[in-house]
């Protein structure tokens, strides 16, 4: 049996995309899914995007990206699959060991898998993959931290009329954004959460756009947005309020905003991925954490 790696090529998208529908035990992607984690992305990169083929039949797929983060160069594994019954003879391994020569050639600090900022499809691996769990283990790559989505029911009631009066009063505005507010949000948004520019453009894509902001004196304050990552999973986030408004109730506002928005396209629950303040998706809309996620990074040089 001979396995050739090679470069991705567009034609071979269905293939790849039944590979993984066909062999991932947990997670299941549409077309328009896998578009955006390929293509879709800012930095994607066909010269480090692998299949592994015997004759002419895609049985692994492994891409990786990178990025530079306040100073840091990052190469990250954002997706892999190996066909069920080819598992355990070092496929993953092999296409894994070219792209880390890749990222040392291009002087890569560091290599992580899945959690990757702007375009992921899970912040981590879901341990549940417990043979991913011992493959990143076998590289050499050391935990590092947690990471967790949380699921909120959209079977509520996101009404937020009483808090929008109490915030006219302080002359705060709560709106969707449009168009012409683009600029200004992708400025507000550098100051603090430079990562988050590119999800905010995505947003921006939806029909209606699917961000919802908060002004003071006509300057935006605070936004929160849907649907920019993981569409059609009902993804909620990013959001952000400036420090200087924070402990006004806007957040819990810009988010059943959006909840609602994702409540009226049909769905039944919402994703609030990569959850950093728990509490308050606990408290203002119920969250729950459902998935947990085992970041990894090994050091490369
Ligand atoms: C994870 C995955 C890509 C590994 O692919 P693979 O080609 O089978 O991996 P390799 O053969 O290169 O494994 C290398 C080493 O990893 C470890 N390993 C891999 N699978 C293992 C398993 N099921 N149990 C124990 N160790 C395992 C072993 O140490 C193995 O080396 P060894 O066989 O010499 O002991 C494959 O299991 C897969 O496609 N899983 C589903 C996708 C997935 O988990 N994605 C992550 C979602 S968060």
């Amino acid at each position: 049996m001979s396995i050739s790696i090679e470069k991705y090529k567009d034609s071979y998208f269905l293939e790849v995309l039944n590979l993984f529908n066909e062999n991932s035990e947990f997670d299941f992607f549409t077309e328009e899914l896998l578009e955006n984690k390929l293509n879709g992305d800012p930095r994607w990169n066909p010269e480090t995007t692998l299949v592994a083929k015997i004759d002419a039949k895609i049985i692994a797929f492994m891409q990786g990206v990178e990025q530079t983060i306040r100073g840091v160069n990052y190469g990250f594994i954002k997706l892999m699959i190996v066909s069920k019954e080819l598992r355990r003879q070092h496929i993953a391994t092999k296409m894994y060991l070219q792209l880390e020569n890749y990222f040392r050639e291009k002087k890569t600090d560091i290599v992580r898998f899945y959690d990757t900022p702007l375009n992921y499809y899970m912040p981590g691996i879901d341990p549940k993959y417990t043979p991913a769990v011992c493959f990143v283990q076998k590289l050499g790559f050391k935990k590092f931290e947690d990471s967790f989505n949380m699921t909120v029911s959209l079977e509520q009631d996101f009404s937020v009329e009483n808090e929008l009066k109490f915030l006219e009063k302080e002359a705060i505005e709560v709106k969707r954004a449009e168009e012409n507010e683009k600029e200004e949000l992708l400025n507000f948004a550098k100051e603090e959460w430079e990562l988050w520019q590119n999800e905010i453009k995505e947003a921006y894509k939806n029909e209606p756009i699917a961000v919802h902001i908060a002004k003071l004196e006509g300057k935006i304050k605070a936004f929160s947005l849907h649907s920019a990552n993981n569409k059609g999973l009902a993804w909620f986030g990013p959001m952000g309020t400036h420090a200087d408004m924070r402990g006004k109730g806007i957040g819990s506002i810009l988010l059943k905003l959006c909840l609602q928005d994702l409540k009226n396209q049909g769905y039944k629950t919402a994703i609030i991925p990569w959850v950093a303040p728990t509490a308050f998706y606990s408290h203002y809309v119920g969250a729950q954490i459902t998935r947990v996620f085992w970041r990894y990074k090994k050091e490369l040089n």
